[in-house]
Formats: C-alpha cells, structure tokens, sequence
C-alpha cells in the first residue's frame, strides 16, 4: 500500500468511527482524553503500567473527578472503552496518544525516560498505517527528536509508513465549566499527512481545533500557555510583597484592577506554585533553551520568585505568633488548611503545602492538616518524611487547641465561620475570609 493510501484508509476509517484508538497513560489526561475518544464513537483502548487503574476500570469505578463513573459506565457498557496493562494490544490501534508523565529529574532537567519507555513499547508493534501522537508536555523537538528515532528503529518512516502527531493537552482539573471536548485542541503532524489525520482525528473528537504548521510549534504553543501562568503568579506574588510592606492589599488592587475591561487579566498571588505543570514545564524550555545560547531570565527569575513564597508565609506567621501571642512557631501548634495545591481536587503533586509542613517542622513548630479530599499523605520523592500522614478530624473545640490555622488552599467544602470563631490566630494566603465577608482580627493575609 503507498502512504497517500495508508493515509486515506485511515482517513476513511476515522470518518466511518471504525478507526481503534489507544491511549497510554490513564491519569488525570489520559482517562478524560479517552473518554473524549469514546464519547466521539471511537472504540478506545486504555493503558497503563499501575494495575490498579485498570482494576478501577474493570470494576466500571472512575478515580479522576472530571470522569464521572456514571460516563465511564457508559462507555464501557457500550464497549466503547476497555483497558489494560498488555501492551501487546497495542498493535491493534490505528491511533494511539501518549499521555505518560513529563517531570524533572533531582536535577530539574526533563525527564523524558516516561515518554521514551513509550515510545519503545509503541514501536514493538508498530505497524503501517498507525497515528502516533504524543499529548505529554514537553520542549519543542521532543516528538521530532526522541520519539520519532525511537520509532523509526524499526526501519518504519514517520510521513510515509506511520504518521506521528503532536496535540498538548489542556485539561484543567477542577473546572466545570469547560471539559476535554469543550477546549480547543491544538495540533500539529509530522508532514502534510500527519497533519490532515490530526485534524480529521481530533476534529471528529474536540469542538474546536487549531491546527498549526510543526510539531514544535504545537510543543511550544503549550509551554508557552504554562509560562504566562508561572510569569504572571510570580509578578503578583511580587506586588503583594512590595504593597504588605507598604500597608497595602493586594487583593484590592486586582479587584479593582480587572475592573479594567481591556489590557489586563487578574492573576492570585498565593503559597507558592503547585501541580504538575506549572511548576515544571517552564524549566522545559530553560533547559531546552541553552542548546541554543539564549537564556530564559524571566522563566528563571519567576521559579525564584515563586519557590521563595512557602519562606514568606512561615516568616509571617512566625511574626504573627510572636506578636499577637508572644509565642515562638518553635512552640507552636499550627493546622494547616488545605493540602491539594489547589481548591476542590485531591492532586498534591508540587503542592506548596507539603514545602510549608516542612518547613514549619524545620522551625521546631508541630504542625497537622486538614483537607476534605486528601485523606492520607502518600509516599512523594521530595517530602518522604510526610509519608502516612493523615487529614485531621476537627471541631470547634479542637480548633481552640492550635496556635494558629495557615489557610494554604481554599477548599469550598471547609466551615471558615468555624475557624475565623475559634482559632486563636489565622495566616490566610488565598483572602478566603474576606472574599466570604468573614473579618475579624485574628486574620492576617499573608
Ligand atoms: N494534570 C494536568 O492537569 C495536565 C494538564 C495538561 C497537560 N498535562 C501533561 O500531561 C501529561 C500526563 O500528565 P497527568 O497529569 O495525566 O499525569 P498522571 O500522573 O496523572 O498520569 C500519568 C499516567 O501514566 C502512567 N504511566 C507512567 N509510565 C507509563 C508507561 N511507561 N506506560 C504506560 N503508562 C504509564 C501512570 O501510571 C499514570 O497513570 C504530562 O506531560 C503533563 O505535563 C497534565
């Protein structure tokens, strides 16, 4: 068969729904991509290497919040979705998309090996006529530069024998107001064949799409989307320094600042930077950047100033202790409010809390948490020492027995009327008591 008939078998059996999809890796964008893929009439695989996601699967049961399990039900009843940890299936895609995690090593380089060990089960079976597209955030160039060797090892050609794709993925855990199929979707191929069967796969399973011309343009697009985010948090996080210093609250600035119907977007200054993202891939482009001689100041100065916020916020409440109630955060008992690195979900990757339990711990102080959605510290690579640690049951009474409450993330589901009624002493870094009209003085923002 030549590669424009390849091509257009594979066009013909997306527009007919009879093309199999795959998708490798099933965590927070793998599952709710999948269920976009089902949901468009796609038969989908799922893969994973942790047994107990397919187990979760197999019992029809989600374990990610924007994947209701009454929809993966459906899709499972309707034979739409299946998953498994035998990669050998996955010779059975015509399409598959690589969702597997893109940290950074102890070093804060990339760490592409998720992606690379990929690519390398991919390519066992890879066959002609396959889509491979890689969804993972990374530098512009990974899906040129790593994952296509990898698959081309097999004496297969990406553009002629198999067609390689790249479409960042924007899901945004905790909001409902837009969902995978909902975001417009970019993407890119790897030649002029490649990119028609992006755009006819993804237009059949997303709303909208923004086809653009390379692969590396598309990896950049989305890094580039993550460091405006890191850039700007850390500008604020910046101004809400300088306007404490000067007797000022930020957070009346930005509300009255976005009243600005042009030019300017609010950003929230806050503990510090969480997730699995924003963090992490601004350093993607850093590290890519040096092969080229040209530094990255900003993204650089950003991580400074956003790794140095968990510092601010134990300095202050250290101050606060010392000066409402002349008692040293060595002797103080202090509950933490939120362990997620952001309000309503349970992900606690990066998550500045877990950086101000230690640091609080460093200072001599003992410090416990409260968070409705994360029951029990699991094991992390940086913080192993908070391993097993469990959310604490607390009442008015309880309450009283702290020193100080440190409002790190704002959780709806948290009684503040309680806390602002009994706790001794408040640092609140998200302004939730005044954002609920709730003062009193106990409250310092930090
Ligand atoms: N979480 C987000 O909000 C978000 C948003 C946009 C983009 N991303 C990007 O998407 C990618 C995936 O992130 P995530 O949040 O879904 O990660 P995740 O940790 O939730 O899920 C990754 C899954 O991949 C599996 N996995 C790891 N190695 C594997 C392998 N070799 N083969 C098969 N499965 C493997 C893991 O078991 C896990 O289930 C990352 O590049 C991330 O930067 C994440």
């Amino acid at each position: 068969m030549t590669d424009t008939s390849l091509s257009s078998t594979l066009q013909a059996k997306i527009t007919a729904r009879t093309a199999k999809a795959g998708v490798v890796g099933l965590g927070y964008v793998g599952l709710p991509l999948a269920m976009a893929f089902a949901r468009a009439g796609f038969s989908v695989t799922g893969f994973d290497i942790d047994p107990s996601k397919i187990e979760f699967i197999d019992r029809r049961e989600s374990y990610i919040e924007a994947v209701p399990t009454e929809m993966l039900q459906v899709e499972c009843e309707a034979g739409r979705f299946t998953a498994t940890c035998d990669f050998n299936l996955l010779a059975e895609c015509d399409i598959i998309a690589i969702c597997v995690p893109t940290p950074l090593t102890v070093h804060r380089d990339p760490d592409l090996s998720y992606v690379a060990k990929t690519a390398e089960a991919i390519a066992k079976t890879l066959r002609r006529g396959q889509l491979i597209v890689l969804e993972s955030t990374t530098y512009p160039g990974t899906t040129d530069e790593v994952v296509k060797p990898i698959l081309e090892r097999t004496g297969l050609k990406s553009g002629s024998d198999f067609f390689l794709g790249y479409s960042p993925e924007r899901e945004d855990p905790g909001n409902r107001q837009f969902h995978t199929a909902s975001i417009p979707k970019v993407v890119a191929g790897d030649g002029e064949a490649a990119a028609a069967l992006m755009q006819a796969f993804y237009g059949a399973t997303v709303e909208t799409i923004v086809p653009v011309s390379t692969t590396a343009t598309a990896e950049a697009v989305k890094l580039t989307e993550n460091i405006f985010r890191a850039v700007n948090i850390a500008l604020v996080n910046e101004l809400k320094l300088v306007y404490d210093a000067m007797g000022i609250d930020v957070w009346e600035v930005i509300d009255a600042a976005k009243s600005k119907p042009f030019g300017y977007m609010p950003f929230y200054p806050g503990p510090g930077l969480g997730g699995h993202c924003i963090p992490i891939d601004p350093f993607y482009l850093t590290w890519k950047s040096r092969e080229f001689e040209t530094p990255t100041r900003f993204i650089e100065l950003a991580g400074e100033i956003n790794t140095a916020m968990p510092h601010h916020i134990v300095t202050r409440l250290a101050e606060a202790l010392d000066i409402r109630s002349g008692k040293a955060l060595s002797r103080s008992k202090v509950l933490l409010i939120g362990l997620a690195y952001k309000k309503n979900v349970p992900d606690i990757r990066e998550s500045p809390s877990l950086r101000l339990m230690e640091l609080i711990e460093r200072r001599g102080g003992s410090v416990y948490y409260f968070d409705p959605y994360v029951s029990e510290i699991p094991s992390t690579r940086e913080y192993a020492e908070l391993k097993g640690r469990r959310s604490i049951e607390w009442d008015e009474a309880a309450l009283k027995s702290f020193d100080a409450v440190v409002i790190a993330t704002d959780h709806d589901n948290v009684d503040y009327d309680a806390i602002s009624r009994c706790a001794p002493l408040i640092v609140d870094t998200r302004n939730i008591f005044a954002r609920k009209g709730i003062s009193s003085d106990v409250i310092v923002k930090a």
